[in-house]
């Protein structure tokens, strides 16, 4: 049984209880973290932990830890897990107040902290390398405008994902006005004469950790990158398509509505930058 903790406490998952007046619960008033670890070692903590911070601040949540604090609560989640490769999730809610009330609790009630682990399957570096890639739909992106705060009010993206797994796809490539703006749970990258393109930091898109990364490799190995708009005919003309994030790192789409990306193959750039990335993995987690 994984364990769990909850509100100060580590316990097992089958233990933990929940106000029905919380207001994650009620509202989906709260925030959320997924953190990967590989051999037991928190992957990008530093960096997920920051972006934590700000969606707490965006949401006026107080944050209920400092970063030492953070540190040693989610160390101590993979530590009761078993250590070895897990998908660790945070969740931080604006806690349960005496009635259901729109406006925040006057005065303030104390967040609910929950903090869960799952397994997290990752594939030898042989087997990515022989991948196929994965399937895609594009959808028009029906989400609110506040797309940069990783909020645990997901349902548009629910749906989004569900209508690409019912034709057979994993992944919905989402577009507003036009434009790319991201995948329903991954960001979205393209390839154009070995050019790497994703689109920019907006109130549209969450800033993912993995795509901070990927850009960051990029620049280090003098791949060309840029973040720019991506427009629906650029993304269909594109040579490669990929999608990012913490539990699937880079992930190439070789079909995109039914059609090929590219000769519907991994291209070559992705090769290059999945190289990249498990050696820096390897680096770090000693994969
Ligand atoms: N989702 N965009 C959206 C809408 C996401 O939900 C995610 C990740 C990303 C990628 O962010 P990162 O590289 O920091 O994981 C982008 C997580 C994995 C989830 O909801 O389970």
């Amino acid at each position: 049984m994984a364990t769990v903790y909850l509100n100060g406490e580590f316990m097992d998952a089958d233990q933990a209880r929940i106000s029905p007046l919380d207001r994650g619960f009620l509202f989906a008033d709260g925030v959320y973290e997924v953190i990967p670890a590989f051999n037991g070692v928190l992957f990008r903590l530093d960096e997920h932990l920051g972006r934590l911070a700000r969606s707490l601040a965006e949401l006026r949540i107080a944050d209920p830890h400092d970063g030492p604090g953070w540190r040693r609560l989610c160390e101590g989640m993979v530590a009761r897990n078993g250590g070895g490769h897990q998908s660790l999730y945070l969740q931080i809610t604006r806690g349960a107040a005496p009635r259901r009330e729109h406006a925040f609790p006057n005065p303030p009630v104390p967040p609910t902290v929950f903090l869960h682990s799952s397994p997290l399957t990752v594939p030898a570096a042989d087997q990515v390398a022989r991948t196929e890639g994965v399937a895609a739909i594009t959808l028009d992106d029906l989400r609110w405008a506040r797309c940069d705060i990783k909020s645990i009010s997901l349902l548009p993206n629910l749906l989004l994902r569900q209508r690409a797994v019912e034709t057979g796809a994993q992944e919905a490539i989402l577009l507003r006005d036009g434009f790319v703006t991201e995948g329903a749970a991954s960001n979205v990258f393209v390839v154009r004469d070995g050019r790497v393109c994703t689109p920019p930091l907006s109130h549209c898109i969450l800033g993912g950790i993995t795509r901070d990364l990927i850009i960051e490799l990029c620049r280090e190995k003098s791949l060309p990158v840029i973040e720019a708009e991506i427009s629906e005919p650029a993304l269909h003309d594109a040579d490669e398509i990929w999608i990012s994030s913490s539990t699937k790192d880079v992930v190439p789409v070789t079909t995109l509505n039914g059609r090929p990306v590219g000769d519907g193959r991994p291209g070559d750039t992705w090769k290059t930058l999945a190289r990249h990335y498990i050696e820096f993995k390897r680096r770090l987690c000693g994969l």
